[in-house]
């Protein structure tokens, strides 16, 4: 599991005028130094009236003070004490602190500041209220997890500067204040004063202004970039976020991939001190058929293995779909019905008619070893019986899962299980990237019955698959990539169309027409017009990167200032109203609203 109290790197003593040392730094070697520390009062304990311990803290860590005067401070004061570095007398050495070998005797202690008492502990150790947490934020950025987490995202954003700059990469900024990009999530609009009426967007990602800096002749460009999506918030998920956002010219998607893994690898080998081997290439059609996601968590096994040919004559009703697909629950026949007939539940949920199971027992005849318990098993062949034990390899003790119906359908659904059933918790295990390629280039249909982009309408499908455009655009393979890790999607991107031509096809057959196009996208095509260059690019969130190699499940978690699930900010109150004065500035009047938001 992630220790989420290690340092991150070494730390370094930085004197400054009003300190000797950091508390985190002393050592046995140290012994004899006169030192001056400062910091806040953690935990306190009073030896009679004239005799206290005290652990001093700051960024670095704690060193323990001992104080044989009277004086009068309480927890979270801030405080330098002046004293002398000693080692701890025998039998009080704490192997569990990095300085708890020494301590600061002969102490005087000077008040820098009195605190009010604090609402909730800052040990580590003490879980509290996530929203009592976010409201006193400042506090809870003092807890070492905070400290650790943050630093280690600086970390991370700092390897991936140098890694892009060692490539070549020029860091650009772009407007946070533009027109809606084509991502496909809603946009936070920004009333505009002087043109009463009018809104910026914000961006969801710079993802139009990097292509016109390839038009710009920039060749390589990224940026650690602000987004802002007003999407419901989840784990992974918050309004603000933060990518590493590159585009390159004259390159293919495998110059794209090299250029991405040298920075994740680096941002990951300074975060954890580990160097991930290189990333593996998976095509979607593979991470769907083995993993039932586009997103598969490589950590563990479990893959989805295809019954189809061996079930084709079946008698089994339920195994009517197209496609039978199965896997295997290592220890799942210990499920109660009631979990199964939760797990059932599930697979509808994800789109399944149902969900098959078996679980795995002894045989009590001489002939097979093997025997299933399901309400199914006596309508199976024993042809079938043997398939099913055989292609999941199950062995006794285990549960077999399945599910029949279009591929599609019968993948993810048994991919939701796969993942509910057997991730393990993010701070364990190998960290797991794999790249996603070939993905198609459309999903799904929008109102209209038109097919919706993967991606964006930008992407460059296969050349080769061109010709399907008219016939079989499903079938039609775009190139764009994803990378993912332990199950988390890091990061998308693609290779553009710089073509007018293709890109009149695809628009096509996304149902936008010319005029359409013109409206939303105009200042693009435009550009587009004065000598675009074949150029791809890619986005990774550094947020999901940070909280992954932090070990956390939530990415509140590596970000200093985030918003809580129905997206307030419980430190500020925002979002808040404004003034009848500004809204007039604005040209806007507002109307209630039938329910307000709680957090
Ligand atoms: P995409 O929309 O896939 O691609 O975003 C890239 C990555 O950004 C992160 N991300 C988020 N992180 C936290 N909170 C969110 N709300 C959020 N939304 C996205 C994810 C995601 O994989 N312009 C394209 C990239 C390109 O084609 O170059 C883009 O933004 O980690």
């Amino acid at each position: 599991m992630t220790d989420h109290t290690a340092p991150i790197g070494p730390i370094e003593n930085r004197p400054t005028a009003l300190r000797t040392h950091l508390c985190g730094v002393l050592r046995g070697s140290d012994e004899g130094a006169k030192v001056r520390v400062c910091g806040w009062v953690g935990r306190r304990r009073e030896h009679g009236e004239h005799l206290a311990f005290i652990d001093l803290r700051d960024h670095t860590g704690v060193i323990q003070c001992v104080i044989d005067t009277k004086v009068d401070v309480r927890s979270e004061w801030v405080i330098a004490i002046e004293g002398t570095v000693r080692r701890r007398p025998e039998g009080t050495v704490n192997p569990g602190l990095d300085t708890g070998e020494v301590e600061v005797g002969d102490c005087t202690v000077v008040v820098l500041n009195e605190a009010e008492p604090p609402p909730f502990s800052v040990d580590d150790r003490d879980e509290s209220d996530e929203q009592v947490r976010l409201r006193y934020r400042y506090i809870d950025l003092r807890r070492p997890r905070m400290q650790r987490n943050l630093r280690l995202r600086a970390r991370v954003n700092a390897a991936i500067r140098a890694a892009m700059d060692r490539q070549g990469f020029c860091e650009v900024e772009t407007p946070l204040l533009w027109a809606p990009t084509p991502e496909g999530s809603r946009e936070f609009s920004v009333p505009s004063r002087l043109h009463h009426g009018s809104f910026y967007a914000l961006p969801q990602s710079p993802q139009l202004a990097k292509q016109l800096l390839m038009v710009g002749g920039f060749d390589r460009y990224y940026q650690i970039a602000r987004c802002l999506r007003d999407e419901d918030l989840r784990a992974d998920r918050q309004f603000e976020f933060s990518q590493l956002d590159m585009e390159v010219s004259f390159a293919t998607q495998d110059d794209v991939m090299a250029y991405v893994s040298e920075a994740v690898l680096d941002a990951a080998e300074a975060a954890t001190g580990e160097r991930p081997p290189p990333i593996t290439h998976m095509t979607w059609a593979d991470a769907l058929d083995r993993f039932g996601t586009d997103k598969p968590d490589l950590r563990f096994g479990m893959e989805l293995v295809d019954l189809a040919a061996e079930f084709e004559k079946t008698e089994v009703r339920a195994f009517s779909g197209s496609h039978l697909k199965a896997l295997c629950v290592p220890g799942g026949a210990a499920l109660t019905r009631s979990r199964l007939d939760a797990l059932g539940e599930q697979a509808k949920r994800a789109g399944a008619a149902g969900l098959a199971w078996f679980r795995v027992t002894a045989a009590e005849g001489a002939s097979a070893t093997l025997a299933l318990d399901s309400p199914l098993d006596r309508f199976l062949s024993d042809t079938e019986r043997v398939a099913l034990l055989e292609k999941t390899g199950a062995k006794e003790g285990d549960l077999i899962l399945a599910v029949s119906d279009t591929h599609r359908i019968a993948c993810t659904t048994l991919g939701t299980l796969r993942a509910a059933l057997g991730s393990p918790p993010v701070g364990q295990g190998p960290h797991c990237y794999v790249w996603v390629v070939d993905f198609p280039m459309f999903d799904g249909v929008d109102a209209g019955g038109n097919p919706q982009p993967a991606h964006h309408p930008f992407t460059m499908p296969y050349e080769d698959d061109l010709p399907l455009l008219d016939t079989v655009p499903f079938a039609v393979r775009s190139q764009a990539y994803d990378l993912v890790l332990n199950g988390w999607e890091l990061g998308s991107g693609s290779v553009r169309i710089h073509r007018r031509d293709i890109q009149s096809r695809i628009f096509d057959t996304l149902g936008i027409s010319t005029e359409e196009a013109e409206k939303r996208f105009g200042f693009l095509l435009s550009a587009f017009r004065y000598g675009a260059p074949p150029h791809a690019g890619f986005a990774f969130g550094i947020d999901r990167l940070a909280a992954v190699l932090a070990g956390e499940e939530n990415i509140r978690e590596v970000i200093a200032y985030p918003k809580t699930q129905s997206g307030a900010d419980l430190l500020t109150g925002a979002p808040g109203a404004l003034p009848a004065s500004a809204l007039a500035e604005l040209g806007i009047r507002t109307v209630p609203s039938p329910g307000t938001a709680s957090t």
